[in-house]
């Protein structure tokens, strides 16, 4: 059951695409006081009570564990490298939470706080006891939902996702490994890492391709001289099954000639400042336009720029700066200055040192930069001005938009991939998301754990960390950890920043080490696809914690450190260096399958309870629950080439047995052409 509640003048952010009518004025304080203290007086503020067993699960793409206790929350898209502890901001915007008060069901409780503007969920941390919410403005849609089934915290993560449209479905092959690395410059660079990955046995479906392929970073262009014959090289690679994958970033270089600058300008799709000229943005080729993706028309023009590339056989894209990263504002700049020559440097102290330190630091991604400029919008049909600060989260889900609903217009049967990294709930329709510029750190693999039930929650399925870690160094046991966990994600993507130590898999000692383990991944792939498609058409999660799969069972409450993968799975990575196992618990009899060094798999029934477990580097091990079995498919090199057909059996011996006898396969697999939208039923 689903309740709204809107309160002064909502902005429609098109997040949730059922209607649902909503209470008003009077009536809405009232009834929505129901659930805590409500305040309009100054913005939206909105405080709960908390029991103190109560467990908190959602906010999508955020730091923190998968119990989001004792934490705040700032929803403000923004571009952050450094994914320390303290930060209360990410990349994306995803409002949505989940009391769980265990033990009580009929007391849980959902809660959408759809607002596109800068909100603060503190959880807990103020207050123990305490939820407090706020947000500048009080103009808010509010959305309660309260469990119907048996399962309150499943029942309660469908409903929300039924209101906010199916999710993205990529094309099969975008389940395949991905390489990526900013710093391919040349068509000669692209060569060599395919060259590599095929010499070292190692399955690959496609390559990334960073800022470097453009002209001066200018979006829909190829430099022809780093890429000659661009169409022969897509058509080469792809013949062998491998895709290169650009990326785009939001800002439109301003360069009088370059067609998307001129269009942009002349047809005013760009965003403008308040005396109507167009904004500037710092961005990698400069000074830059940010195109007005919150006008539909504006969105159209560059959704269908995409066919540049596409018109070049390119299949996949990522959406890159589209918070949007600002690393100065003419203004900004302007101001700094000023603000330095001001400086009476004979009367410097230390604070006064610090403040002429910041004014520099802090000219990139500044919120005031945010409010200096303005979207038309479309709104109850009317076109409205409004103050990018005010949708701010809205801007990298409407570029994704752009993208998507500009490729379907160029192919309206084909699934393209896209990924993006900046997102509000409602763009899990159009793409999936990568997690952004992490670090080659352990806690991020923690942290990528962490967060992946949290955007399921919130549609967005298509998802995955940077591999190996995106800043910094990664070790090669780093590494190994890493796939050993990324390799149940559907987006499985090694990448890192420019002048960090080469992450290929094959530039570690012993490459057969890494082969074998992606090979795996590629004998799962009729699995994961097939749970992909269950939670994408069924409105169910892929990657659970596993209170959601045992509600009974208390001690599944604070488990931190594994996941359940679609129905049947059940990881348990190894998340510190210098380890050759760890503590698991198990919530049931289960079936632990280990693949060995020499790809042998074996299974052992592991009893219900705490555990130590062998986990040595370079074996893999997770866990199969009582009563399932999984399909194997044979080691392939590309998904192109993996056998749906042919399929061998792991898990529940008794399962297998009876469904051999039967005739039957014990595990029911999703097949379809991997490529267009004619999805099979589930
Ligand atoms: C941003 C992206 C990163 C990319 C870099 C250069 O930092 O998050 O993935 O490599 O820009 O384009």
């Amino acid at each position: 059951m689903i309740f709204r509640f809107d309160f002064g003048n909502p902005f429609c952010t098109e997040a949730v695409t059922k209607e649902i009518p909503a209470k008003t004025g009077l009536e809405a304080e009232k009834e929505f006081s129901v659930y805590g203290e409500l305040s309009l007086n100054t913005g939206f503020s909105f405080k709960m009570s908390l029991q103190k067993n109560s467990v908190i699960y959602g906010f999508g793409q955020s730091m923190g564990g998968i119990n989001k206790k004792g934490r705040k929350y700032i929803s403000y898209c923004t571009d952050d490298p450094v994914h320390t502890e303290g930060k209360d901001s990410l990349y994306g915007a995803h409002n949505f939470f989940i009391i769980h008060n265990p033990g009580e069901k009929h007391t849980d409780l959902g809660f959408f706080f759809d607002y596109p503007g800068r909100i603060t969920f503190d959880i807990a941390f103020t207050e123990t006891d305490r939820i407090i919410i706020s947000a500048e403005e009080k103009d808010i849609s509010c959305y309660v939902i309260k469990p119907e089934g048996k399962n309150p915290l499943e029942d309660i993560t469908r409903q929300f996702r039924e209101i906010i449209g199916r999710s993205y479905i990529p094309p099969r092959w975008a389940l395949g490994y991905m390489q990526s690395r900013w710093g391919y410059r040349t068509k000669e660079d692209i060569e060599s890492v395919y060259e590599n990955y095929t010499k070292a046995g190692i399955p690959l479906d496609s390559i990334c391709m960073d800022i470097d392929y453009m002209v001066e970073f200018k979006d829909f262009t190829i430099d022809g001289e780093k890429f000659p014959s661009f169409p022969d090289f897509v058509s080469k690679l792809k013949k062998d099954g491998v895709r290169l994958v650009p990326i785009i970033d939001a800002g439109v270089k301003i360069e009088p000639g370059y067609d998307v600058y001129e269009e942009g300008v002349k047809n005013n799709y760009f965003c403008k400042k308040a005396d109507g000229k167009d904004y500037v943005a710092g961005v990698w080729p400069g000074r830059t336009h940010f195109p007005d993706f919150l006008n539909p028309e504006a969105r159209r023009w560059f959704g269908l720029k995409y066919k540049v590339l596409t018109d070049t056989g390119v299949e996949g894209f990522w959406n890159d700066m589209n918070e949007p990263a600002m690393f100065y504002s003419d203004e900004g700049l302007s101001e700094a200055v000023e603000a330095l020559k001001n400086t009476d440097l004979s009367k410097l102290d230390i604070n006064g040192f610090f403040a002429f330190k910041d004014k520099v630091t802090g000219i990139a991604n500044n919120e005031n930069d945010y409010k200096r400029f303005y979207h038309r919008c479309i709104q109850n049909g009317k076109e409205v001005t409004v103050n990018h600060h005010k949708i701010h989260n809205l801007f990298g889900y409407n570029m994704t938009r752009a993208a998507a609903e500009g490729l379907n217009e160029i192919n309206p049967s084909k699934r393209f991939l896209l990924f993006s990294r900046a997102s509000y709930i409602g763009m899990h329709r159009y793409g999936g998301i990568w997690t952004g510029d992490n670090s080659s750190w352990w806690s991020h693999i923690k942290l990528e754990l962490s967060m992946m039930p949290g955007l399921n929650m919130c549609g967005i399925l298509y998802t995955g960390a940077d591999i190996g870690g995106f800043g910094y160094n990664a070790s090669r046991e780093l590494l190994m950890r890493w796939i050993e966990f990324g390799l149940f994600t559907p987006l499985m993507r090694n990448h890192a920043a420019l002048g960090t130590r080469d992450q290929e898999c094959y530039r570690f000692e012993n490459p057969e080490d890494f082969a074998r383990l992606i090979r795996f991944r590629y004998r799962l792939i009729p699995y994961i696809y097939t749970e992909y498609m269950k939670s994408a058409l069924k409105n169910t999660m892929y990657f659970r914690p596993l209170s959601f799969v045992y509600p009974e069972d208390m001690d599944c409450l604070e488990i931190e450190d594994q996941l359940m993968v679609g129905e049947s799975l059940m990881v348990a990575p190894v998340l510190e260096p210098n380890s050759t196992g760890r503590n698991i618990y198990l919530p049931e009899d289960m079936i632990e399958v280990r693949l060995t060094n020499t790809e042998e798999i074996i299974q052992t029934e592991i009893p219900k309870g705490r555990h130590y477990i062998k986990f040595p580097l370079d074996e893999l091990v997770f866990y199969i629950r009582k009563g399932h079995a999984l399909p194997l498919a044979k080691p392939a090199m590309r998904t192109d080439l993996i056998d749906f057909e042919n399929l061998s059996y792991i898990g529940d011996k008794e399962v297998i047995q009876k469904a051999g006898k039967e005739g039957i396969p014990p595990y029911k697999v999703y097949i379809d052409d991997g490529f267009t939208t004619e999805y099979k039923e589930i």
